[in-house]
């Protein structure tokens, strides 16, 4: 996150002594990305990070395709997912190319018995049902219906639910996520125009300082594989750091809308972005003001991004039959709009109440196994008249 953070305790200058109360060391760790040139923090841990006992395992997580190249609009019924105990297992790929994965995902217990690291993608999880609290060696992060946790590569994490009702639909990114550059002067600070603003972005509180030794199970994801090492340590052992790379929380219901006298693009919704692709909420918000005006979007032709629409709650305006959950795919290469009526339907309405993630990729997406089990074969027709 491209401003300042600290939390616990740390010494007056980076790289210098730094004393347990027994005089010994505490160890130092520069967690950085991109090399030396991305978002870094720098982390004071009670024992050494580096301490693997074992490399028990790995299993393959690869998404299994089964439609590669795709120019088919779908619909998918993202709440048949099936609910599943383990967290990485309830993690269910839909989409995916070289760049992301966009996962369903209806977790029932927390992460008991393991720490995860995501050592090849950022994580956005959005959470449609479920609260909790997102535990991680950079500190922890309340979380509730409508927020987006964003986890940059390599934070080490556990998730605490406190029911066993939870949707989550998460994109994990082999690209960096970052908020909008548009929306942020020349410092980072976000500008006056910024649908949020930093009091709406929750940083790590709470830092979890374990001094235990033992056997603590790590599942490291790197290169589609998920790696069983058992740590000598405890993973959350950091008693502080200061510095721009660390996991935090944005609701959906803290985003300001952009409205206009006339249809605003989709891009006065973005919330993230990637060199790979974009993150956009669509809130409840009032319409456009003009007297003439058509509140319902016009038909558009993404020729070279492929559109993803997680449906959230209220009324979709522009679509007939979608549910919560539900999730639209408009491929690239074919117009898609309103659905017919949909338009007629929005002239004179006031505001809406629609609320709904879209993820515009840039490369086309794969369809995997699982997403043909919930899919609509049907719903490229649905705008036949
Ligand atoms: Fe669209």
């Amino acid at each position: 996150m491209p401003f300042y953070h600290k939390l616990g305790k740390i010494p007056h200058k980076r790289h210098t002594i730094f004393k347990k109360p027994d005089g010994s060391l505490y160890y130092e760790q520069l967690f950085g990305t991109i090399g030396f040139d991305g978002m870094s923090s720098n982390l004071y841990h009670v024992y050494r990070p580096t301490q693997v006992k074992e490399i028990s395992s790995k299993i393959n997580v690869a998404p299994q395709i089964a439609t590669a190249n795709n120019i088919k609009s779908y619909r998918f019924h993202g709440f048949k997912v099936k609910p599943e105990n383990d967290y990485l297992k309830s993690r269910t790929p839909i989409l995916t190319n070289a760049d992301c994965t966009i996962e369903l995902a209806a977790p029932k217990k927390s992460t008991a018995n393991y720490f995860y690291k995501n050592a090849d993608a950022d994580e956005l999880i959005f959470i449609h049902k479920g609260t909790g609290k997102l535990r991680t060696h950079l500190g922890n992060l309340d979380f509730k219906y409508g927020d987006y946790l964003v986890i940059p590569r390599g934070i080490i994490y556990k998730i605490d639910f406190e029911t066993e009702d939870n949707r989550l639909f998460i994109v994990e990114s082999r690209r960096p996520i970052y908020t909008p550059k548009r929306y942020r002067n020349w410092f980072g600070q976000l500008l006056e125009h910024s649908p949020f603003c930093e009091r709406d972005i929750r940083r790590p509180y709470e830092l979890e300082t374990n001094d235990e030794k033992g056997d603590f199970l790590m599942k490291i994801k790197k290169q589609n594989e998920v790696f069983d090492m058992i740590y000598a340590t405890h993973p959350f052992d950091v008693v502080g750091y200061d510095g721009f790379n660390y996991p935090y929380a944005l609701s959906i219901h803290d985003f300001e809308p952009i409205t206009g006298r006339i249809h605003q693009p989709p891009p006065v919704h973005q919330t993230f972005e990637t060199d790979a692709f974009v993150v956009c909420s669509f809130v409840p918000r009032l319409y456009d003001y003009h007297p003439e005006s058509i509140p319902a979007p016009y038909n558009h032709s993404n020729i070279d991004s492929d559109e993803v629409l997680y449906y959230v709650d209220g009324d979709f305006m522009s679509r007939n039959d979608i549910e919560k959950g539900h999730i639209s795919l408009h491929p690239a290469g074919i117009p898609h709009g309103p659905h017919p009526g949909a338009a007629e339907r929005s002239i004179g309405k006031t505001k809406t109440e629609e609320l709904a993630v879209m993820v515009d990729t840039f490369k086309p997406l794969q369809l995997t196994k699982q997403a043909m089990e919930i899919a609509d074969e049907t719903y490229h027709k649905s705008w036949l008249e």
